[in-house]
């Protein structure tokens, strides 16, 4: 299991407080309209703490939204005023939700990779599929191989304020070139007026890939590429500078 459980579930928010999710929500409103949907029901696979689910939700959308950490779904849960968002526990390699099927389901903020293997990676592909209706896409983001072997940091410290206690990040990370995982160790410390109150150590582990590699993956999980954008933009580039890409795939005719 990754890690986003207790202090790091409470901290993900904070963590990612400068992450433009009314940007994001809006390009997959865009890509949602582009393949001729009106309107849907959108199956989210690892929603973490729901931010992406809360503005899809301003854009008219109703979802299911489902994550394996409890405790990122409690946070989720908290900030859920709405009717339209239903936050469930699912682990993505191993779902089925019988004959519903949905328009649209995503995979958002490089989750797909925390499956790592491509067995795992597969599987999940080949559940997307069966929950797919016909016309429908599947819209994922990952870790770009190139960028992330060529940029990625060895150690790096970031520092947030969250009234009077300051938090710091150190992440340390590794790469495992044959299995194409990035081992991130975090260490985040929390002080109280300068004085350490708790420390908490947590590994997680996620993979990048290469577009042809995930064409590879999506055709083997019975999906058809699109595709592929550098980011949430109508930005075909990617280089090595693409840290995030995001793919939109189709259910493939059989
Ligand atoms: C980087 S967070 C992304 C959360 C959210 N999509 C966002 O954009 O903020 C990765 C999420 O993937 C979830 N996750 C990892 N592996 C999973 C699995 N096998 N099944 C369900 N959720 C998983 C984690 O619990 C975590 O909430």
């Amino acid at each position: 299991m990754s890690s986003y459980i207790g202090k790091h579930a409470e901290l993900y928010d904070l963590f990612y407080s400068s992450k433009d999710y009314q940007k994001e929500a809006l390009f997959i409103h865009q890509c949602i309209q582009k393949a001729g949907i009106q309107s849907a029901e959108i199956l989210e696979l690892a929603c973490g703490t729901g931010n992406h689910a809360l503005q899809l939700e301003k854009l008219g959308y109703s979802l299911l939204s489902t994550d394996y950490s409890a405790d990122m779904l409690k946070v989720a849960q908290s900030k859920n005023t709405g009717k339209n968002i239903r936050f469930q526990w699912m682990d993505i390699t191993d779902f089925n939700l019988g004959s519903k099927k949905y328009k649209v389901i995503v995979c958002l903020f490089d989750s797909i990779g925390y499956v790592q293997s491509n067995e795992n990676i597969i599987k999940v592909f080949s559940s997307v599929a069966a929950h797919l209706e016909e016309g429908g896409i599947f819209i994922f983001e990952f870790w770009n191989g190139g960028a992330f072997m060529r940029n990625y940091e060895a150690s790096r410290v970031r520092k947030w304020n969250r009234g009077e206690e300051e938090i710091v990040r150190l992440s340390e990370t590794e790469i495992d070139y044959v299995h194409q995982l990035g081992k991130v160790n975090y260490t985040i410390s929390t002080f109280d007026k300068g004085k350490e109150i708790s420390v908490l150590q947590e590994q997680q582990i996620n993979r990048f890939f290469f577009i042809q590699e995930m064409k590879n993956l999506l055709n083997s999980g019975g999906l058809t590429p699109l595709q592929f954008t550098n980011g949430y933009e109508e930005d075909f580039n990617i280089d090595f500078n693409s840290w995030h890409t995001v793919g939109v795939a189709k259910k493939t005719r059989k």
